[in-house]
């Protein structure tokens, strides 16, 4: 598993469901952290919380009905919450997309009027250096490579696990994982990846995070932006 400990990333979550309100919509994201949010609110709802989530992806769909966590679309509703773990945290700015869910849970944290990030205390870093997920449509998986080439990254497509072949997404993409070394202008390269042909979505998440909830092994501490 990625991340810190269980018990830090359990800190993160819990810590994260608590701000959502009776009557809410949440944007329910991906992950191991994240999921110890969707458990609480499952919990939650157990106690009459009423709130509906609208799942970021196949493993947060899942999990949300286990836990009896009423669920919903964007076509039908907008979040007023989102909460979403992270591969790495820099000022707010976030890299995301370990689990190439990041183009669902962008759309989710974008529609969202409020985005909460859970992480263990080691995904903090004071700039982002760890590489970037870039979900390609199939077809464009060789000239993104070359224009990720052409900027100064390294892209590798990334492989399934338990499968010869490579990942594809819950939206029938593939994902390059791009490595930049220490990113410098995560603005800049944000506006730059987003604009390739055949990029559906990229990993960086730069000036959207409202909170940080960051989990220890005993405590939780919450920056805001
Ligand atoms: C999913 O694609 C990612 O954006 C996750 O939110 C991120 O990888 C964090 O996952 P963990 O909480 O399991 O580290």
């Amino acid at each position: 598993k990625r991340g810190g400990s269980e018990a830090a990333k359990r800190q993160a979550g819990e810590s994260a469901a608590t701000v959502v309100e009776d009557g809410a919509v949440v944007g329910l994201g991906t992950g191991s952290t994240t999921a110890h949010a969707i458990r609480a609110l499952g919990e939650a709802v157990e106690s009459g919380l009423d709130v509906q989530g609208i799942p970021t992806s196949y493993q947060s769909r899942e999990l949300a009905r286990e836990v009896g966590v009423p669920l919903t679309t964007l076509d039908d509703a907008s979040p007023d919450v989102a909460i979403d773990g992270a591969d790495q945290a820099a000022n707010g700015d976030l890299v995301k997309g370990g689990g190439a869910a990041h183009a669902r849970e962008k759309l989710v944290a974008d529609a969202a009027d409020r985005l909460v990030i859970v992480v263990d205390d080691s995904k903090l870093a004071d700039a982002l250096s760890v590489p970037v997920p870039v979900e390609v449509l199939p077809d464009a998986r060789t000239p993104v490579a070359a224009r990720i080439s052409e900027l100064g990254g390294e892209p590798d497509l990334r492989a399934a696990e338990r499968k010869d072949g490579p990942v594809v997404t819950d939206n029938g993409n593939l994902v390059l994982d791009c490595d930049f070394g220490t990113i410098d202008d995560p603005v800049g390269l944000a506006t730059t990846l987003s604009a390739i042909p055949g990029v559906v979505e990229h990993g960086l998440f730069v000036g959207m995070a409202d909170e940080l909830h960051v989990g220890s092994a005993d405590d939780v501490t919450v920056q805001r932006f």
